[in-house]
């Protein structure tokens, strides 16, 4: 068992996390096998600029982490080299130990059950919300004929299903269009979830969302948690504190800070570079 050439930092974490440490003399393959997500060394160029430089990031099946850090971070870009749109300069990443993503294109990546959800909903507004959820289900088989046939009785109660976990089956013959900002949120989240994703990639969730709505995603993506892995970006720091369990903090493309609440909360890089005098 050799160490890898370029072992990632071993990163701390909070005495109350449940975390594992990234062992740096760990054999790659077997890192890779206890992780549903696994970035190392992740470098990308931007015309001479790292917008993320030696970025490491170890994700277990099941965790909900939240990712924060100060505009121009690179959290964006993370979720980018994630899903296939941009190619690091330097570094690995692999999906559980089967997908090199650093080779598979998007359409793999999305088929292989990475999902992301952009800051701004992206959501069929002239179909209704069922319909989105159909489409999603059947886009999900790639086959034309299931395009045109009719839902089974299996898919509908599945659909159901999921239509009552984000709080939508009462909306679910209205238009997509005519739904609130928070509504269109959640069904983008329903239409990853129809499409069986394991890792879900949120991006600003909250944003721009009421304070019952945000009470909402709250719950739903805490009963996410354990079925699917997720990353979640937010700068609004009150529902992060009310989601965290693990927190990574980036900093100019790399990894300033990794542990819970307490432990980001009075880390004095982590005060200093982000939270500045917010009381956490
Ligand atoms: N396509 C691009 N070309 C040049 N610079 C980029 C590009 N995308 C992002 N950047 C730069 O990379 C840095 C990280 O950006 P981003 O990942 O969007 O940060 P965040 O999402 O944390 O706000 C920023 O300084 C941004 O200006
Ligand atoms: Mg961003």
């Amino acid at each position: 068992m050799t160490p890898p050439n370029n072992p990632p930092a071993a990163q701390g974490m909070g005495a109350n996390s449940q975390t594992p440490l990234v062992l740096p003399w760990e054999p790659k393959a077997l890192r890779r096998r206890r992780h549903i997500l696994l970035l190392e060394g992740i470098t990308v160029v931007f015309e001479g600029f790292k917008a993320l430089n030696n970025l490491n990031l170890a994700l277990r099946e099941g965790e909900l982490r939240c990712v924060i850090g100060p505009n121009g971070a690179g959290k964006t870009t993370m979720m980018d080299v994630i899903t296939g749109l941009i190619r690091p300069d330097r570094g690995e990443a692999w999906y559980r130990d089967s997908l090199n993503l650093l080779e598979a294109d998007e359409v793999a990546i999305n088929l292989a059950g990475i999902g992301r959800k952009f800051q701004k909903p992206s959501v069929f507004e002239s179909l209704t919300v069922w319909q989105n959820l159909e489409l999603a289900l059947k886009a999900k088989k790639t086959v034309f004929s299931t395009l045109v046939a009719r839902l089974s009785g299996a898919e509908k109660a599945y659909l159901e299903e999921n239509l009552q976990l984000i709080n939508l089956a009462e909306s679910k013959d209205r238009l997509a269009g005519s739904l609130s900002h928070g509504q269109k949120q959640w069904l983008e989240i329903g239409i990853l979830l129809v499409q069986k994703a394991q890792v879900l990639l949120l991006d600003e969730p909250v944003a721009g969302l009421t304070t019952q709505e945000i009470e909402r995603t709250t719950e739903l993506l805490l009963s996410l948690e354990g079925k699917h892995s997720l990353i979640v970006v937010e700068h609004d720091m009150s529902f992060v504190r009310s989601i965290a369990r693990t927190v990574t903090v980036l900093h100019q493309g790399a990894v300033l800070a990794e542990g819970d609440m307490a432990t980001i909360s009075s880390h004095p890089a982590v005060v200093e570079a982000y939270l500045g005098a917010e009381t956490c």
